[in-house]
């Protein structure tokens, strides 16, 4: 009777593990047991003694460029609280999810460099011996995973598959191709069972809505839609889509983008009836990077960073923390569940004592930070907790009966937010809804929070934080990068991240927390989105091409080959982004001077050194935390090739891209945009006065082996007429109604000629830039070379047969870290 001994076998493990195992404990319920956190760095072990957190980076006496599980024991057998190391195990590079199966035995951990998954086995009854059993090899960047009936998901987020490996056996079964009848989830990331046995996974970005006109999707609020897709018998069963929203909540004024106010086009102007001062702005549901689903897996929760593309692109009408509701049963988006995090919090204004500077602590957390960053979530007893990413804090949520999420209040009725660790990157939760677990992105730190009073009751370091110099500069540059509040902008080199009060640093980055660097760059990388700037449309670029690699920026960043900013070639170095934080995201800045003015109570005009990081072009030297950010993003790696590609193909294309396409987009950076040309002339230290106006004439980007040469108009623009012929400059699309050019707004660089041209644009991990050009115009690679009439984007294709530009693209798909160069 093999059923029967399984079973007795499976109730001694279990009784053990209550007397000190790791991972096992509770009586299995029939008919399915779920683990509610999915898809994330922390997870709690069913008896729930232990917690199993993922840090990105391990101990520095395990090794180096790996990350780790830390195993802490948080409740003894005894059911007493405590928090204990237990033991820290080597996983592979750049790790994303961790995953407990159900029998209490292991861990998977998905390794998004690697491509690989990590088993850690837990020993016979959960107790240990813990030992690192496998690395599965997987699909291209897995991201989530997620355990459905001793099966293990995981979702490979370049390939658009999901591989499934037995959790017992360890083997592979299959690979799940995402298409439906030809929609395709391109980007798979967060993936959970429901207790009602269905496997979701959620494509991290928005994509064109089926039927919309060429010209209505990149640049507006309401062009692309989420998608969820619902799995079974290994196949996809159904696609959920979700529909932008018509109102997110908050109002912009669009009084600038009527001709009647000299605009170059009436696309954006304010619908008739509506006040131009006050209207609407929609969002769309983008970056889904968590599921939620309730007990009873009737409904999910997806927090998203929503976007609002159209203009004006300014901190409030940006981005949100837009959730999601689906209905688990009926698989549709719920609308009328949707809920604004930002908007929640708004509501509750009123109760929310004001903020009185100077904040002296983060326990002075009564503060009106928003929330645009929020990625994480998970909901059990109806109460659920969602991390602010950008704002290192947890919120409360409560689920009523008819599943309408509210945020939970606290003793005095303002919103219950606790500050946690830095860079969030996960959370469990214990069943009775009282204890939830954050765990950190940045450093090996994980956060106990007590979800009755809103009171952080400790912190547990789960691994140590680099020594090394370097990666300490890099680490506190990532944490600049992704906080929606502050840090010193003097903060010393040797600081470890986890010890930075970014609440006390509040409104440097943006105002309130509205938004961070991350919210349109996803780690570092792009969010695949087109902003109407008053110049026009730009679609986000990824920050992984900026430098060369092996650029070591300290001190020679002179001769550093680093790429010149954005598409018109109009920026220097990242430390001008800054301006991003003071213009866009309405913050002071991360200049010397501006913590005493928002002490002051000042507004960001105020901040007296503001004139040195307003298109100065200066790289290095106006703030350590500037310049740790600049380390951070010449660290970035570009994601791996997905696996799926025609290695055939790919070796076909290359010599071709060589003859063809490497004069532009070859060298290092797989883009010839390089401040330093040939030694002989490089675009100056400052490129720009305090006004915005050049101080130089000419912009150099090499071509093969000449120079083109772009002139700066009166205004300090590099967008006039290129002189070298050979770049592509009929990508510019006047008739395309998201083309504002010049007058769009009273900000914003002047008008340009017809000929308007845009500078190389790095084709590393070029399959995740999806759509292309400056305007997002091309959904497809194989669109960038199609006529602007067939949606193209008008590139020459320099006289490739077709064949021929399919495997150029193949190649192209297969630009990473691995492919060589072309010198
Ligand atoms: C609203 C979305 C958004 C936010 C917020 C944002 N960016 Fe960007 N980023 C973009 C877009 C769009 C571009 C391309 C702009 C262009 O070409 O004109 C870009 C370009 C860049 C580039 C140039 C990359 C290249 O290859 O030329 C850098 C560097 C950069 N951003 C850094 C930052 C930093 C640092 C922050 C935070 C202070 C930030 N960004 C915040 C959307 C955003
Ligand atoms: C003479 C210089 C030049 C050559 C040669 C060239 N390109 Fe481009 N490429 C550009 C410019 C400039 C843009 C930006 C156009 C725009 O945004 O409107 C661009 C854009 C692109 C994009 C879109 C990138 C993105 O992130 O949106 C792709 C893909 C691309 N090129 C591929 C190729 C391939 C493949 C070849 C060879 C067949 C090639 N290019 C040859 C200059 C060049």
């Amino acid at each position: 009777m093999q059923p029967v001994l399984r079973t007795s076998v499976l109730l001694t493990s279990l009784a053990l593990a209550a007397c000190g195992g790791g991972g096992g404990g509770g009586a299995p319920v029939a008919p399915r047991q779920l683990f509610l956190s999915q898809s994330g760095m922390v997870q709690i072990s069913r008896n729930e003694q232990f917690v199993f957190v993922l840090n990105k980076i391990c101990s520095e006496a395990l090794g180096t460029g790996r990350g780790s599980v830390t195993i802490v024991r948080v409740k003894n057998a005894a059911g007493v609280e405590e928090r204990t190391v237990v033991t820290e195990i080597l996983v592979g590079s750049d790790p994303y999810s961790l995953t407990a199966t159900a029998d209490g035995k292991r861990l998977l951990v998905s390794n998004g460099k690697d491509n690989t998954v990590s088993v850690i086995d837990l020993g016979p009854v959960g107790a240990g011996p813990y030992t690192r059993l496998a690395d599965i090899l997987v699909g291209g960047e897995p991201r989530g995973t997620a355990e459905l009936d001793g099966k293990v998901y995981v979702a490979n987020f370049v390939d658009g598959t999901l591989t499934v490996i037995d959790s017992t056996t360890l083997s592979r079964i299959a690979t799940i191709d995402l298409s439906l009848n030809g929609t395709r989830i391109a980007n798979p990331y967060a993936v959970t069972g429901t207790p009602d046995g269905k496997l979701w996974v959620a494509d991290f970005f928005a994509r064109a809505i089926p039927g919309k006109a060429t010209d209505a999707i990149e640049g507006f609020d309401d062009g692309k839609e989420g998608r969820v897709a619902v799995i079974g018998n290994n196949a996809v069963q159904a696609i959920v889509r979700l529909a932008p929203v018509a109102d997110a909540g908050f109002n912009a004024t669009r009084v600038a983008f009527d001709t009647a106010n000299g605009a170059a086009n009436d696309t954006f102007k304010a619908p008739a009836g509506v006040d131009p001062a006050q209207v609407p702005q929609g969002a769309m549901f983008n970056q889904l990077g968590s599921l939620a689903f309730d007990e009873a897996g009737k409904r999910l929760y997806l927090p998203t960073v929503a976007a609002q593309p159209a203009p004006p692109v300014k901190f409030d009408v940006n981005v949100q923390p837009l959730v999601a509701v689906i209905d688990g049963t009926a698989q549709t988006a719920v609308a009328a569940l949707h809920k604004n995090l930002n908007k929640l919090i708004q509501d509750n204004f009123a109760n929310e004592p004001a903020p009185t500077p100077p904040f002296t602590n983060v326990t002075n957390r009564l503060d009106r930070a928003f929330a645009a960053d929020t990625t994480a979530a998970v909901i059990k007893n109806r109460v659920g907790a969602f991390l602010s990413r950008a704002g290192s804090f947890l919120m409360k949520a409560e689920i009523a009966a008819d599943g309408v999420l509210t945020l939970a209040r606290d003793a005095r009725g303002a919103i219950l937010r606790v500050p946690v660790t830095n860079l969030p990157g996960g959370v469990a939760m214990t069943a009775d809804g009282k204890r939830a677990f954050v765990v950190s992105e940045l450093v090996g730190q994980l956060t106990v929070v007590n979800l009755d009073t809103g009171i952080a009751l400790g912190t547990v370091d789960t691994a140590t934080t680099p020594t090394d110099p370097l990666r300490r500069k890099e680490l506190i540059g990532q944490l600049k990068f992704f906080t929606g509040m502050g840090i010193p902008a003097n903060v010393a080199a040797d600081t470890d991240p986890r010890v930075i009060d970014t609440h006390r640093h509040r409104n440097m980055q943006s105002a309130n927390n509205w938004s961070s660097c991350a919210s349109c760059h996803p780690s570092g990388m792009a969010d695949t989105m087109t902003w109407i700037f008053a110049t026009g449309p730009r679609q986000t670029l990824a920050l992984d091409a900026f430098f060369a690699r092996g650029s070591t920026i300290e001190n020679n960043l002179a001769t550093t080959d680093q790429k010149i900013s954005n598409w018109n070639a109009e920026r220097n170095g990242s430390t001008e982004f800054n301006n991003n934080s003071r213009g866009v995201q309405g913050g002071h800045g991360f200049t010397l001077q501006a913590l005493a003015t928002i002490d002051a109570g000042q507004g960001a005009a105020a901040v007296p050194d503001a004139g040195t990081v307003f298109n100065q072009g200066q790289r290095l030297g106006i703030s350590p935390a500037l310049d740790f950010e600049t380390q951070w993003i010449a660290s970035l790696r570009a994601f791996n090739r997905p696996t799926t590609l025609d290695v055939a193909k790919v070796a076909d294309g290359r010599p071709l891209f060589d003859a063809t396409c490497a004069s532009c987009h070859g060298g290092t950076k797989w883009t010839r945009s390089n401040r330093i040309v040939n030694n002989l002339t490089r675009w100056p230290d400052p490129a720009f006065n305090a006004a915005g106006t050049s101080l130089s004439a000419r912009l150099f980007v090499p071509v093969a082996t000449t120079i083109a040469a772009f002139d700066s108009d009166s205004n300090g623009s590099f967008e006039t007429p290129v002189i070298d012929t050979t770049v592509p400059a009929v990508t510019l699309d006047l008739t395309n109604p998201i083309e504002l050019r010049g007058a769009g707004g009273a900000i914003g660089r002047a008008s340009v000629g017809a000929n308007g041209s845009f500078a190389i644009p790095s084709l590393f991990g070029n399959q995740h830039t999806a759509p292309y050009g400056h305007h997002g115009r091309a959904q497809t690679l194989d669109d960038v070379f199609k006529p602007l009439n067939a949606g193209g984007l008008n590139h020459p294709s320099f006289g490739l047969s077709p064949t021929q530009l399919a495997a150029v693209l193949e190649f192209v798909r297969a630009i990473d870290e691995e492919q060589q160069i072309f010198p």
